[in-house]
């Protein structure tokens, strides 16, 4: 897929033009229909997000660390390079692996550049972009879920939890205990910035052993490692809070899935800053936006979850933006715009009754889209002078079409540093 990188400063509208198209072309796609195999094996399910799982982690090791070998020449560097290069054959190898989907092919390929940019001892920049780019397409393929069901935790939650299981190899403030076979700084900011909280989380993995033992992360529940990954992600974070104004600007960086999918070596350096505060604050971060913009990331996770068939999670996480994004707001939208309240709460109902009752499929994913720009009209009439609402929404939308999508808002966004 070749990207078109747009002129400086677009104006907002075709922003938000640009944005639907991307979002309609995510959404137009047929979601990829599960084989006999699948169907008949709840397991082999299973077994494949913890593959894709598996393979993405690899990658943004890769992305993390190649910087290290770039340069040099001694006999470490060279192990470095060789155990990359091992990763690479790994994530090949899982691919290979997973059920044939339209793109795997294109992915293949990618990976094969990425190779070839590594023996190359390619630029830093280059084989971190190529990595995190074949993460987000392995990802966006197979619609794995990088984003909790629930609302992210705090840290505090995580805190007992590390002070138990991980500081004796971390250290109580992230930097490697002596005596341990630890190399990772939790407290090095550069190296940090390179990894999303997902990838944090998914390092933190009980169904492998390369990293961790079973006996310190094998019985972790999904919610502890979520935890655990904010806990992580802290020893990074600046010290003080991001100033207000930076929520307004990247709206989407606050709330889900963008606080925990987003790398933040991918952002120019004030969202990159703000991100590593905010993805150690989520609470916090979530705080900072207004609950329809909250709702309107819920719905766009509830959408993704649908669409890699997970109707369960899908009924979970609309509930939940209903709960957290609307109801907060809902008598406020009764006394400004009684219809568009009533029109906004009658389609939730729907919503929820449809996939309950197992509807057809692109019929729920269009009801999504529609019920998104009914909360996103309702965002605009309760804070209609929010200066730049349309960039906001723009970014917010164009969240919904994963992976891809997010290469190609990153790309809208660097321009507007320089
Ligand atoms: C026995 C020592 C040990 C314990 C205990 C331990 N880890 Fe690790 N951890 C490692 C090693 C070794 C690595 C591989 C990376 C490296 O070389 O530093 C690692 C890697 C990681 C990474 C990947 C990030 C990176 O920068 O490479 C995360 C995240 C992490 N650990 C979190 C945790 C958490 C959370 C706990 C507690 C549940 C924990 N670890 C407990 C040894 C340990």
């Amino acid at each position: 897929m070749p990207y078109q990188r747009p002129s400086r400063s677009l104006p907002p509208t075709l922003l938000l033009v640009l944005s639907l198209c991307v979002s309609a072309w995510a959404l137009g796609r047929e979601p990829a229909l599960p084989t006999q195999a699948e169907i008949t094996e709840e397991s082999a399910e299973e077994s494949t997000e913890v593959l894709v799982a598996r393979a993405v982690s690899q990658l943004s090791y890769i992305a993390a660390d190649y910087s290290q070998v770039a340069t040099g020449e001694n006999s470490g560097d060279m192990q470095l390079l060789a155990q990359l290069r091992g990763h690479v054959d790994e994530v090949e190898a899982l691919l290979a692996s997973l059920p044939d989907r339209p793109g795997r092919g294109q992915l293949t390929r990618s990976l094969k550049d990425l190779r070839t940019a590594i023996e190359r001892r390619a630029d830093a920049e280059t084989v971190r972009r190529r990595a995190n780019t074949a993460a987000d397409r392995l990802a966006a393929l197979y619609q794995l879920p990088r984003s909790p069901a629930e609302l992210l935790p705090t840290a505090e939650e995580g805190r007992g939890l590390y002070r138990a299981r991980c500081s004796r190899c971390h250290g109580d403030a992230g930097a490697s205990v002596a005596g341990t076979a630890v190399n990772a700084d939790f407290a090095d900011r550069s190296r940090m910035a390179g990894f999303s909280l997902y990838d944090l989380y998914n390092a933190i993995d009980p169904h492998r052993d390369d990293v961790h033992g079973p006996v310190i992360d094998g019985d972790l529940s999904s919610r502890q490692r979520w935890a655990l990954a904010v806990v992580v992600a802290g020893f990074a974070a600046p010290p003080r809070m991001p100033p207000l104004g930076l929520a307004k600007r990247y709206p989407g960086l606050v709330v889900q899935p963008g606080v925990a999918t987003v790398r933040p070596a991918e952002l120019p350096q004030d969202a990159r800053q703000a991100l590593m505060w905010w993805r150690a604050y989520p609470q916090r971060a979530r705080d900072m936006q207004h609950p329809l913009t909250r709702a309107a990331g819920l719905l766009q996770q509830a959408q993704t979850a649908f669409r890699g068939g997970d109707s369960a999670a899908a009924y979970h996480q609309l509930v939940l933006a209903q709960r957290e994004g609307f109801a907060p707001v809902s008598s406020e939208l009764e006394a400004r715009d009684p219809a568009l309240a009533r029109q906004i709460t009658r389609q939730w109902q729907d919503l929820r009754q449809l996939i309950l009752s197992q509807g057809p499929e692109n019929e729920v994913v269009e009801r999504f889209q529609t019920l998104t720009t009914a909360v996103i009209r309702a965002r605009n009439q309760l804070q209609p002078s929010a200066r730049g609402w349309s960039d906001g929404w723009a970014i917010l939308l164009l969240v919904s079409a994963a992976g891809v999508g997010w290469l190609l808002w990153i790309k809208l966004l660097r321009p507007r540093r320089r």
